[in-house]
C-alpha cells in the first residue's frame, strides 16, 4: 500500500510571546509538525527558554526567523506590526507565506510593509491556550489552496477554523476576539449568584463554569438551535422561566449584542 509522505516544512513565528507560544505548542503537540521545523526568536532569555523546553529551535533575529522559514506568522502586537514587517522586507522571497494574526491590521497594509502578496489573514482568539480556539481566516490574492490547508492544519491543531471574508473581520474581532472575556465576566457573575443564594464559592465556581461549558457542547453536539434548548428546560411556572424574566428585565440579549457591536466599532477605529 503506498504511503503519503508527511507534509513537511518550515515554521517561523515572528514575535514569540502568548499568541505565538499557544500555537507552537498546539502544532507541536499534535503532530502537524515536528517542534525542530517550528522557529522563532527572543531578545530575552526567559522566552527562549519557554519555547526551547518543547523543542522550538531559537534563532538570533526575526529576519533570520523569516529567511529559514516557509510559513512566517506575524505575531506581534498591532502596534509594531508596520515597524516589523519594513524591517522584514528583503527576507519575504516569493515561495514563502505571510500569515498575520495581529488583529486590525488589513490585507493591503501588510502587503504594503512587507512588500509580499503571498499572505493570509488569520484572527484566533486566546481559549487557543487549550486547544478550544475560534479562528477565522481570509485568503490574500496571491495565497495558494497549498496554503490555505497548511494554514487551517496549524490553526485546526489549536481549535477550530472557519473561512470568512475580510470584510468580515472587524466583526469577527468583536465575537469571537473579544467574546472570552464576555463570557469569563457572565462565569464570574454566576458564581456571584450561587454565592448570593447559599452556596460555598467554591462550588459556586465550580458549577457556573461547568454549566457555561455544558450549555456550549449542548449547541455544538445537538445541532439544536439555542432557543429550542432553552424552551426544552423551561416548564411552566418553574424555575428557570423565573430566572429568565429577571435577565430578560435587565436586558441581558440587548447587552451582549451591544457588547459585539461595540468591540467591532472599536477595532474599525483602531485599525
Ligand atoms: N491575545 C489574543 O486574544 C489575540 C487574539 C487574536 C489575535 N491576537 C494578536 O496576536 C498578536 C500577538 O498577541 P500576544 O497576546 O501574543 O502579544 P504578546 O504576548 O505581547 O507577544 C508579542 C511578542 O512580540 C515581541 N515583539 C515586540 N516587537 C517585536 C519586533 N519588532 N520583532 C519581533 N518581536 C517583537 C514581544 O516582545 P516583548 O516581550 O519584549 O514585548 C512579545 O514577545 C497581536 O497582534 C494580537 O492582536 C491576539
Amino acid at each position: 500500500m503506498a504511503m503519503t509522505s508527511p507534509d513537511v516544512y518550515k515554521l517561523g513565528f515572528v514575535g514569540a510571546g502568548n499568541m505565538a507560544e499557544s500555537i507552537a505548542r498546539g502544532v507541536a503537540k499534535s503532530g502537524v509538525l515536528p517542534p525542530a521545523a517550528i522557529r522563532t526568536s527572543h531578545h530575552r532569555a526567559d522566552r527562549q527558554s519557554v519555547f526551547q523546553s518543547f523543542g522550538v529551535v531559537i534563532l538570533e533575529s526575526s529576519g533570520q526567523v523569516v529567511a529559514d522559514s516557509d510559513i512566517v506568522i506575524l505575531s506581534v502586537k498591532p502596534q509594531v506590526a508596520k515597524k516589523a514587517l519594513l524591517e522584514l522586507k528583503p527576507f519575504f522571497t516569493d515561495h514563502k507565506l505571510l500569515v498575520s494574526i495581529a488583529a486590525g491590521i488589513k490585507m493591503k497594509d501588510l502587503q504594503e510593509w512587507s512588500g509580499h502578496g503571498r499572505i493570509i489573514r488569520v484572527m484566533p482568539n486566546t481559549p487557543s491556550a487549550v486547544g478550544e480556539a475560534a479562528s477565522v481566516m481570509c485568503m490574500g490574492d496571491m495565497a495558494t489552496k497549498k496554503d490555505e490547508e497548511r494554514v487551517a492544519s496549524l490553526f485546526k491543531a489549536i481549535g477550530k477554523i472557519w473561512m470568512a471574508d475580510e470584510k468580515y473581520f472587524d466583526a469577527v474581532t468583536g465575537l469571537s476576539g473579544s467574546g472570552p472575556a464576555y463570557v469569563y465576566i457572565a462565569i464570574e457573575a454566576l458564581a456571584d449568584g450561587g454565592v448570593a443564594a447559599g452556596l460555598p464559592r467554591d462550588l459556586a465556581h465550580a458549577l457556573a463554569t461547568q454549566t457555561v461549558l455544558g450549555a456550549a457542547a449542548m449547541v455544538n453536539k445537538s445541532g439544536k438551535h439555542p432557543g429550542q434548548l432553552k424552551d426544552a428546560v423551561t416548564s411552566p411556572a418553574g424555575t428557570t422561566i423565573a430566572g429568565i424574566h429577571e435577565l430578560e428585565k435587565a436586558g441581558f440579549r440587548g447587552s451582549l449584542i451591544s457588547a459585539v457591536i461595540a468591540a467591532a466599532k472599536r477595532c474599525r477605529e483602531l485599525s
